[in-house]
């Protein structure tokens, strides 16, 4: 691991005269070589047990825009699938999966060390990855946090307002905390493993942070992600952690400190000048452009991509969207987002 590279520059709190860029989502649909590859392999989740096409797909964005960061190409609910649960993905709708409404559903799920078999694909896609990639590219392994990945097992699918998960709170607290303990387990074994096989950061994706609120905010966004950050320092000496706790609003400005979090990332909820002065003092922040900007480019996205550059200068920064890069995206318009922060 070198310490050249400009991602481990930034998260070690260094601030560089230019931001080194990745991107949410940066394999997929957008990309015509990504669909090509997923039609390749057959359907997304083929595609992702698929050592040899997801590490391809994970190298096409790094190919055609040379980003300083590559993320490991899966899906953080391939870490409930490996836990017993059943997952598919419905066309056009998203992910379903069978629910834990009991606690024969929390006693149904395999323990931590029992995962590896069902995921070995995903640590050979790490080692093919950490081979491949550009010496100056970071290879960024990732799992979802266990608030997020529990409002999917709880409700088997996606929600707007993850309103099982928090009924399942209130009306069984016990059965709730035994999904997240035993997400938190698994995630330390699933990223561990990562790390072992050549990731050199970790990112959390708490993706539905943001609808925890006050004492739920820290006993199941922060505390989990602090617990896995702490075990995976312990074993991995040096390893840096990004969070990304979406949605958290001024929520942000604590949860460098409660996760223990290298680096903190923002959605565009927040503004580049409020994080500046209220998260980016403690380290390095990653985010915040509104993906939407990917679709619409024109000046707007030139202006709103200087806004950002320019209001995280004054300390480590890694620049990158808001949220995933959506599949309506214009790949030309990327171009202009890197050319923007790069040429000045
Ligand atoms: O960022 C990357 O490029 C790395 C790979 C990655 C994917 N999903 C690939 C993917 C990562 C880090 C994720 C995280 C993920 N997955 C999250 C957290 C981040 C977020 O977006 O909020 C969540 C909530 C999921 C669960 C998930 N996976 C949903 C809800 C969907 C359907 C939505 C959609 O865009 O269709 C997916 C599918 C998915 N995961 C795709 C990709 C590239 C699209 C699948 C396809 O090719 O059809």
């Amino acid at each position: 691991m070198t310490k050249d590279k400009t991602i481990l520059r930034a998260l070690a709190g260094e601030t560089l005269p230019t931001p080194p860029i990745w991107m949410m989502r940066q394999a997929g649909r957008y990309l015509p070589e990504y669909r090509a590859t997923r039609a390749e392999a057959g359907d997304f989740l083929s595609l992702c047990y698929n050592s040899e096409l997801a590490a391809e797909v994970t190298l096409q964005p790094i190919r055609r825009y040379g980003f300083d960061a590559s993320i490991l190409f899966a899906d953080i609910l391939l870490l409930p699938q490996a836990m017993g649960m059943d997952l598919w993905f419905e066309t056009g709708e998203g992910p379903r999966l069978s629910t834990i409404t009991d606690q024969a559903g929390v006693d149904a799920l395999k323990p931590a060390d029992a995962i590896h078999d069902h995921l070995a694909p995903v640590y050979e896609t790490v080692r093919i990855l950490s081979r491949e990639l550009p010496s100056e590219t970071t290879l960024i392994g990732f799992a979802g946090a266990p608030w997020t990945v529990a409002t999917y097992m709880i409700a088997g699918r996606g929600t707007p307002d993850q309103g099982p998960a928090h009924a399942l709170k209130a009306e069984n607290r016990a059965v709730f905390e035994g999904v997240i303990n035993s997400l938190t387990d698994a995630t330390i074994e699933y990223l561990s493993m990562q790390v072992q096989a050549g990731a050199e950061v970790i990112k959390l994706f708490d993706s539905w942070a943001g609808s925890l609120q006050g004492d739920d905010f820290d006993a199941y966004s922060l505390a989990p992600m602090q617990r896995i950050t702490a075990e995976l320092k312990a074993r991995h000496p040096g390893l840096p952690i990004i969070a990304f706790p979406r949605g958290a609003g001024e929520r942000y400005a604590d949860a460098r400190a409660g996760i223990g979090a290298d680096c903190i990332a923002v959605d565009d909820a927040v503004s580049a000048e409020w994080v500046a002065d209220n998260v980016q003092p403690g380290g390095c922040v990653q985010g915040n452009l509104a993906s939407s900007h990917m679709v619409t480019g024109g000046d707007a996205l030139v202006s709103e991509t200087r806004r950002i550059v320019d209001a995280l200068s004054g300390g480590p920064h890694i620049f990158n969207l808001g949220h995933g890069i959506t599949p309506d995206a214009d790949p030309e318009n990327v171009t202009k987002m890197i050319e923007t922060i790069r040429g000045g």
